[in-house]
């Protein structure tokens, strides 16, 4: 089975709105709500794609209940480790083309509620399985939450893919989780280089030595539009995305790493894999906001993916 895990999950509320005017009422046109964090992108992604996996998740208060509303609508199965502080919440102000994010602070997660994780993951994971572990922590969580969730994941006899950064990216590597998927910006901070797609020789070299300092299996680059570059036991290969109208690149690298994990847990090739990873995240720049990628989207871009192996 597959399982993420999502410790800082929100909603994303899209408002439409015409015109902001001061000092006046402004007209909500219309609202919608997403699920959103990265483990349940995860999760939704290989819903999407006729997969099955399982969320777990922290949920708080109102918002985290209208979260698990949306994921039985969709079909998610999740287990929700309920905690005290609400579920945060991200107002989208969608003005005609323009765009306001406003990000609504978290409040901090009472310990008893961290070992609960741990209890979570204990009762549901067993050898073999596959655990998605990405995002950020709630306010508060020390990084190093991350190393030992994984190291106990990894004693178990699980295969760990992690997708964080900064801090809590280094502090999971310590436990040497199988793979990572950082983009750019992500490697270049915990390599501490400037990174940049042009010269992906380097970007080749900072992930194999990534790789090997930490004895990971496998370390996936994502380029956005300029695909992804995979170092890994099976060699190193090169995922050659179409150039597509971008109208919302949020959550292509979760779309990304959904398709690949469920790929490969049905045993295809890494060449396959690779595949629909790469058309999954090309598929979800095709939708706007929040939304994933869409199954005939995927369907129909995954001949024009290229998939190259370097060594
Ligand atoms: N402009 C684009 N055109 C085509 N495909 C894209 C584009 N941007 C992203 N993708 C696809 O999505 C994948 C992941 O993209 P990206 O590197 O932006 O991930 P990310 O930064 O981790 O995203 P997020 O964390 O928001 O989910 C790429 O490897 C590629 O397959
Ligand atoms: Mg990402």
């Amino acid at each position: 089975m597959i399982f993420t895990l999502t410790m800082n999950p929100c909603l994303d509320r899209y408002l439409y709105i015409d015109e902001l005017k001061v000092d006046d009422t402004v007209r909500v046109r219309r609202f919608s709500d997403y699920p959103a964090g990265k483990g349940i992108d995860v999760s939704r992604v290989i819903r999407e794609l006729g997969g099955v996996s399982v969320a777990v998740a922290l949920l708080g208060g109102a918002i985290g209940r209208k979260i698990e509303e949306l994921l039985d609508s969709e079909g998610v199965i999740y287990t929700a480790i309920r905690v005290e502080p609400e579920t945060r919440i991200n107002i989208i102000l969608q003005v005609k083309e323009k765009q306001y994010r406003l990000s609504l602070p978290g409040e901090q997660v009472d310990r008893t509620r961290l070992e609960k994780v741990r209890e979570t993951l204990q009762a549901l994971v067993r050898e073999g399985d596959v655990v998605v572990i990405s995002g950020s922590l709630p306010r508060g969580v020390n990084p190093d939450f991350y190393t030992g969730i994984i190291f106990m994941l990894k004693q178990w006899g699980a295969r760990v893919y992690f997708d964080s950064d900064g801090d809590n990216l280094k502090a999971g590597l310590i436990a040497e989780p199988d793979g990572i998927k950082p983009n750019i910006h992500e490697l270049s901070r915990i390599s501490g280089k400037n990174l940049s797609e042009e010269d992906i020789d380097e970007v080749i070299n900072t992930a194999t030595e990534i790789k090997e300092v930490n004895r990971l299996k496998e370390v996936i680059v994502s380029l956005g539009g300029e695909g992804a570059i995979f170092v890994g036991e099976e060699g190193i290969l090169k995922v050659k995305v179409p150039k597509l109208p971008v109208v919302s690149a949020v959550g292509a690298g979760d779309a990304f790493l959904g398709a690949y994990v469920m790929k490969r847990t049905e045993g295809a090739s890494i060449e396959e894999a690779l595949k629909w990873a790469g058309a999954a995240g090309a598929a979800t720049v095709l939708t706007p906001g929040t939304q994933l990628c869409r199954k005939e989207d995927v369907l129909a871009l995954l001949n024009r993916v290229e998939v190259e192996k370097i060594s």
